[in-house]
């Protein structure tokens, strides 16, 4: 695990609010998997104090990528670092996704896309033939389809205003197109994944969930990331996850 600067060498518009962000950085390009998430201190001035964790979407080289949608002041700065700026970043962190057990079949919400960019990538090289299903509010909101278009992966959209692809939601999709034979990999926001998995419980599919939650120290200490466990007591989205199976969380 590598703690320390890293440069960006660029910052790449890719939707309204929403950039593609890429930083040299070997060590962490070198060891990162699928899954696994990166802590980013947005502004060296120790404003604001908190490093924010990042799914890695893809690594080229030398270089993380990391595609994000500013949402508040945190990343915001973030959207106005240009190449050569230093950041502190630490990574990389956290379980990745493991090896299908089936067909796989990735399910994305939103900026839920990032981290299946990356892993659709991984699989492709293992000789998988992976389907993303790829849903959002509206068309503008189905981010990473250009990505995802890198990979070469068959892509499903599903728009809950119905303006592309699927009308509905990516869930409704996903129960449509599900079988047996599938192993699920979803992220999202924490109701998708909720759906994700009962239906994936329902069939008895294998199904892994990459889950978002706010960061402190990123290695187990703080237990600000605590997520509740089916089988009692807490997990650390940090240090257990990001990615859980489906079955690990109360949701
Ligand atoms: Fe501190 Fe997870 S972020 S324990």
């Amino acid at each position: 695990m590598f703690e320390g600067k890293a440069y960006v060498t660029a910052n790449v518009f890719m939707a309204p609010s929403t950039f593609l962000l890429k930083i040299k950085a070997p060590a962490v390009s070198q060891e990162a998997e699928p899954g696994q998430f990166v802590l980013l201190r947005v502004s060296l001035s120790y404003d604001p104090l908190l490093r924010r964790p990042f799914s890695i979407c893809r690594t080229v080289g030398e270089e993380v990528e990391i595609l994000y949608k500013v949402v508040g002041r945190g990343t915001l700065l973030l959207s106005e670092a240009g190449p050569g700026e230093e950041l502190e970043v630490m990574g990389p962190l956290g379980r990745g996704f493991t090896s299908p057990r089936g067909t796989p079949l990735l399910v994305a919400g939103g900026m839920g896309v990032a981290p299946l960019v990356f892993w659709a990538g991984k699989l492709r090289n293992m000789g998988y033939e992976p389907e993303v299903l790829l849903g959002a509010a509206t068309s503008g909101g189905l981010f990473g389809r250009k990505l995802l278009a890198d990979v070469g992966v068959r892509v499903e959209v599903a728009t809950e205003d119905g303006s592309e692809g699927f009308a509905g939601t990516v869930t409704e999709l996903l129960g449509r197109v599900l079988e047996p034979s599938h192993h699920v990999y979803a992220c999202g926001p924490r109701g998708m994944l909720r759906e994700v998995v009962a239906l994936t419980e329902e069939m008895e599919v294998p199904c892994q969930i990459s889950v978002e939650e706010v960061m402190a120290c990123g290695v187990g200490a703080c237990m600000g990331c605590a997520v509740r466990a089916r089988e009692g007591g807490y997990l650390l989205v940090c240090k257990d996850g990001p990615v859980f199976d489906g079955r690990e969380l109360v949701l």
